[in-house]
């Protein structure tokens, strides 16, 4: 059974892979055609729905294992939190623009950047703490509860999201945009 931070890790890797072909582009400034633009937002809406998964994740399993260390396991789950929210708000903006809009790109580009900088916080300040505070068959059974978490994420109507605290915050708003992402490829949001 694979620990939390393997299964993490995992994610991790998978969404900086996506990151970097974000990054590379095309842009419609580079002159992208418009299947060049049409795959660049698929990409982005491919990012939206695992970092709604991933985070949701975290939010009920991950950060709450967190907090119950104490002061610096709670103050750590805190700014990881207040990261989560940004990166969402981000991730909203971005979802009502096309990549030919002016704004898409400095928008994208910022997101990029804070999820980079979100991961790399996570795994350096985040997974070392919890790491040596609990046992290797706890770990074992927090990643069982990310994945079981993943696999359900439902983004509609969030039944596995805990009904107070921190987490509900943070969580709802992502998974606002992963419906919103799922209406539109489904077309449903058109009908509305
Ligand atoms: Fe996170
Ligand atoms: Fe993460």
């Amino acid at each position: 059974m694979p620990d939390v931070f393997t299964v993490l890790r995992a994610d991790h890797d998978e969404v900086k892979a996506m990151l970097a072909r974000l990054a590379d582009g095309p842009r419609a400034a580079d002159g992208a055609s418009a299947e060049q633009l049409a795959q660049r937002q698929q990409l982005l809406e491919e990012v939206i729905i695992e970092e709604a998964r991933h985070e949701a994740a975290e939010q009920q399993h991950f950060w709450p294992a967190m907090q119950a260390l104490g002061v610096d396991g709670a103050r750590i789950a805190e700014q990881a939190l207040e990261q989560e929210a940004a990166a969402d708000k981000v991730l909203s903006q971005l979802s009502e623009l096309s990549p030919g809009d002016a704004e898409f790109e400095p928008l994208l580009a910022r997101f990029i950047r804070d999820a980079r900088s979100h991961i790399t916080f996570e795994e350096a300040h985040a997974w070392p703490l919890l790491g040596v505070e609990i046992t290797q068959a706890r770990a074992e059974e927090l990643g069982e509860a990310v994945i079981r978490a993943k696999k359900m994420a439902p983004t509609r109507p969030h039944p596995s999201i805990p009904p107070q605290g921190l987490a509900q915050k943070a969580a709802s708003p992502v998974a606002a945009v992963a419906d919103k992402v799922r209406d539109t490829l489904s077309g449903r949001g058109r009908q509305q």
